[in-house]
């Protein structure tokens, strides 16, 4: 795994902005994977910012998002696909029907995870997919457990992260228990993966999955099976 340690939040969003950005510009028409949280948050800015100055083009571009609550309105400002369109979607020049986040709102979570996983392989994976790190080391909702699964699929969220993301709902009781997420093996068949992670918060996943081994006890960790993976981190998380 290649590793770049940066000085603070904003060399973080504009270096990994830069390597989404190189992608687009030798492929158009590049499916992207995309992340929700907060940290890809200045990544997003900066990559609408390199848009709107004419340096790179949304046209052709597909995207597909790693997971969303479920169930959970798409009109929910808590969905990922609210945060989607806010953070990107609504400010470049990107075609909205080619943009894809597992539907929080169908009626069969089951058959939506299937049929996502279906097109995402249709796509031949993502050209790029960009992850955040859970605190306790998940990737998308694959939560650490005894067993991980490798396809898209509706999961239970931990007690850990409902309560981390208790922060963007009014009560951690307001909290979706579960979500439809894409498996190990959708994340890993995208050619390439950047991982970031900002804070002293992240830094026990971090040591963890930069160990250079597999654990399900840290799913960011089976990123050591795919060789071609940059960690994007601030000395925070790098150093705790
Ligand atoms: C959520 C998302 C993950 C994200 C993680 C970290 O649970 N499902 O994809 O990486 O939280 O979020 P943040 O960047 O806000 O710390």
């Amino acid at each position: 795994m290649k590793v770049i340690v940066c000085k603070n939040y904003e060399e973080v969003s504009k270096e990994s902005a830069k390597i989404v950005a190189d992608v687009m510009k030798k492929k158009p028409n590049a499916i992207l994977g995309l992340a929700t949280g907060s940290t890809p948050e200045g990544m997003y800015a900066e990559l609408a910012k390199m848009n709107a100055a004419g340096e790179i083009d949304f046209k052709d571009i597909t995207t597909v998002n790693l997971d969303e609550y479920y169930p959970i309105s798409p009109d929910n400002d808590q969905s990922y696909r609210y945060f989607m369109n806010k953070n990107l979607f609504d400010k470049v020049n990107i075609d909205k029907s080619r943009t894809n986040v597992p539907k929080g709102d169908a009626p069969d979570g089951e058959k939506e995870a299937e049929r996502y996983e279906a097109y995402v392989r249709s796509l031949g994976g993502a050209d790029i997919q960009v992850l955040g790190i859970g605190r306790n080391g998940h990737i998308a909702f694959n939560e650490p457990d005894e067993e991980l699964v490798p396809v898209t699929h509706v999961t239970s969220l931990t007690e850990d992260t409902i309560d981390a993301n208790a922060r963007f709902f009014a009560s951690a009781a307001d909290v979706p228990t579960k979500a439809l997420t894409m498996g190990m093996g959708t994340i890993l068949s995208a050619k390439k993966i950047i991982i970031i992670a900002t804070g002293a918060n992240k830094h026990d996943a971090v040591a963890q999955m930069l160990k250079g081994t597999c654990t399900t006890k840290c799913p960011a960790s089976f990123l050591n099976l795919h060789d071609d993976v940059v960690l994007v981190c601030d000395e925070a998380a790098y150093n705790g």
